[in-house]
């Protein structure tokens, strides 16, 4: 870095910096509430934004006074009616719609967007904080499933900086910058911890209810995600977000369950030498690290107690087990509008599994049915990438004879 460049991010980093949390009522946006909180003296909660949960939205407007709380959901009227109250954070300014939210992420008055929104329905708001420059601290890894090439494009284009906030990817992040560039890299180890279902018979699997699915042993997180994490489709759409944030072959790409949550995943140089992050599973780190880059700080989430014996353990993922996983390195290959395609697929089979429609080991089957029938088009636009997740979606509704 050049002295004046330096000397601007020097000059940057002793500013108050204003931070957006996009889906600030979801798990990560809780996280991110509760890192900021024990920051601010360097960070002001600028705006919170939620889709439809207003009590949960309206508590924490209370609580951290944003300048702005948007909602992004229906207008109904329980948005009119919580627009018009005026009790408890009366310096924030209320506001509906996308538009909106977008318009106040290119604003000057924004310098850090926390990307928490869950699925696609994130993409365009890390695109737009892409564009504008922004930091964007990227938790919606769909936004680089769905458009990688696009938003790295954007990122790119626009001068801005993106950090990661998924943990496997931060620990690559951190890893990484041990060694001395991209050419030393081998591969990267991504570590999963296999889901709730990991000892369970195969032939079993599909019995599973979305209670079991739901009950992850080691990381507290939204529904969706967690459904993820139990097919490890959440892995899938993890290799495709290591191959953009990292500029890697799926073939540096090698997954590994890793049961204890411990290692959050590993980078393999190219003398054989494996660099790690380890710390206990809490989101509060990778999200803080995404805030604080480069610096560190004290931070409130746990750590290791080097007191307490532990044990670590890696295996390699058995296929039959969990065939989503070929998915993802099928799109981390052919890229263009596969991702687009199996992340749209994923999102309407894992709200029919929620809803107890189909079984836990039909989302994967869908998935690639609905992947194996699409248009493939190897460098689509925005819009055409739009029309193959509408499709997508309706494609498994079709397949389950359900009318969307
Ligand atoms: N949770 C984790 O530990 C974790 C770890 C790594 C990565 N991630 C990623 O982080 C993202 C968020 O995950 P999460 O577990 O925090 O999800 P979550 O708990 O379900 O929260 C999702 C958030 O997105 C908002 N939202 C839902 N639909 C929306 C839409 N159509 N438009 C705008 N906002 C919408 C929700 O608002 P309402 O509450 O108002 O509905 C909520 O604030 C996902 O991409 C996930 O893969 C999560």
């Amino acid at each position: 870095m050049s002295g004046i460049k330096k000397q601007l991010a020097e000059n940057q980093r002793n500013q108050i910096q204003n931070v957006a949390v996009l889906g600030a009522t979801g798990s990560i946006g809780h996280s991110t509430l509760d890192v900021l909180s024990h920051l601010s003296d360097r960070f002001r909660i600028a705006l919170l934004s939620c889709h439809q949960r207003l009590d949960r939205f309206q508590e924490q407007c209370d609580r951290f006074k944003p300048r702005r709380a948007i909602v992004t959901g229906p207008r109904n009227a329980e948005v009119d009616a919580w627009l018009q109250k005026t009790d408890g954070c009366s310096e924030t300014v209320r506001e509906v719609g996308t538009t909106r939210l977008i318009e106040a992420i290119e604003s000057d008055e924004i310098d850090i967007v926390v990307a928490a929104i869950v699925g696609c329905a994130g993409l365009e708001s890390s695109l737009a904080a892409a564009l504008a420059g922004k930091r964007l601290g990227l938790a919606n890894k769909e936004s680089l499933v769905v458009a990688g090439e696009m938003l790295i494009n954007a990122v790119r284009s626009g001068g801005a900086e993106l950090l990661p906030i998924d943990s496997e990817h931060s620990a690559i992040f951190q890893s990484i910058q041990s060694g001395q560039g991209k050419s030393e890299v081998q591969r990267i180890i991504l570590t999963a911890s296999g889901g709730p279902l990991r000892k369970w018979p195969v032939g079993d699997l599909e019995n599973a209810t979305v209670e079991d699915a739901l009950a992850h042993p080691t990381w507290n997180m939204g529904r969706k995600i967690t459904v993820d994490s139990a097919t490890m489709m959440n892995k899938a759409l993890e290799v495709i977000e290591a191959k953009w944030l990292f500029d890697l072959t799926p073939e540096q790409i090698t997954v590994v369950i890793h049961p204890q949550s411990t290692i959050h995943s590993m980078v393999e140089f190219c003398d054989g030498s494996v660099i790690a992050q380890l710390s206990p599973p809490d989101m509060r780190l990778p999200i803080q690290y995404a805030l604080t880059y480069p610096d560190r700080f004290p931070s409130p989430a746990y750590k290791i107690d080097w007191g307490t014996p532990h044990q670590m353990e890696w295996y390699p993922v058995d296929p039959e087990r969990y065939p989503a996983l070929e998915l993802g390195f099928e799109v981390a290959k052919r890229g263009g509008t596969t991702g687009a395609v199996l992340n749209g697929a994923n999102e309407a089979a894992v709200e029919l599994f929620l809803n107890r429609k189909i079984r836990l080991t039909e989302i994967a089957k869908i998935c690639r049915s609905v992947l194996n029938h699409h248009d493939y088009s190897p460098s689509p636009a925005l819009d055409e990438l739009m029309r193959l997740d509408r499709w997508s979606r309706e494609e498994v509704f079709r397949w389950i004879n359900i009318p969307c």
